[in-house]
């Protein structure tokens, strides 16, 4: 069985996907899937879009590829203010050259989900592929909602979209990748993997988030990378907010 890694939401950081890449190089994976949100937040869409295309072999859609597209409506005005940004920068003109439409064309294709063998991969919750958020706290004030997403697929279920890493199973339990010391063995039962975030951490640890999967063992990995350089560039840019600067060495 083959050795693949899964990324998600690199949100435009270019920085923490070339240190992922390489960290994926070393670790020789097969092949790497992304769960989408290439866009967003940072400084780099360009580059990611190119290197995602370079990379991987199946990218899912995010809701900041979607929103890229269809407009940022439902979004909070910092995310909204750099996808619009984004949407400038990425959008063809009528004398637009080969490459602005490739990127282009490659976000407005992405599929919502894929199926991988005994995995679902979506970017948000398999009963809503691109928006849902599946949050830890959701097992303890929102039960319901949990069995209900658990009743929307069979075996295991990747996802990103919330940048916080960890396994969700069907007894109502989330737990992180520490408490489960940075691996999980697939026990054939339904469960919920969450990949974590390359370019906007959100559980405390500022380090870049994927997973290697190989035989059923899923692998949480954290890569270091370059964090004051995307502060510097998103600081000196005035289309983007401090605060996605900010939050990166805090990893929330
Ligand atoms: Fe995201």
């Amino acid at each position: 069985m083959s050795r693949f890694a899964i990324i998600s939401d690199l949100h435009s950081n270019i920085e923490a996907l070339t240190a992922v890449l390489a960290r994926l190089s070393r670790e020789k994976v097969d092949r790497i899937l992304c769960l989408g949100d290439v866009v967003g937040y940072g400084p780099d869409p360009e580059r990611c879009i190119d290197l995602v295309v370079e990379n991987c072999e199946l990218t899912i859609c995010g809701n900041h590829d979607e929103a890229l597209m269809r407009g940022a409506h439902d979004f909070n005005p910092v995310a909204r203010q750099v996808i619009e940004y984004n949407r400038r920068m990425l959008k063809p003109g009528f004398i637009a050259g080969a490459a602005k439409r490739a990127r282009w064309r490659f976000i407005e294709n992405l599929p919502v989900s894929h199926r991988e063998g005994d995995a679902l991969l979506v970017h948000g919750s398999p009963r809503d592929p691109v928006h849902e958020y599946i949050m830890k706290t959701d097992v303890i004030f929102i039960p319901d909602k949990i069995r209900d997403v658990f009743a929307h697929f069979e075996g295991l279920c990747f996802v990103g979209h919330t940048h916080f890493p960890g396994v969700f199973t069907e007894d109502l339990r989330f737990r992180d990748p520490s408490q489960l010391d940075y691996h999980y063995e697939w026990d054939g039962e339904k469960a919920i993997v969450n990949v974590g975030s390359v370019g906007q951490p959100r559980d405390g640890d500022p380090r870049a988030s994927c997973v290697i999967v190989e035989d059923g063992l899923v692998r949480f990995l954290r890569t270091d990378y370059d964090i004051a350089m995307v502060q510097k560039k998103i600081y000196e840019n005035p289309n983007i907010p401090d605060l996605c600067a900010a939050r990166l060495e805090i990893g929330k």
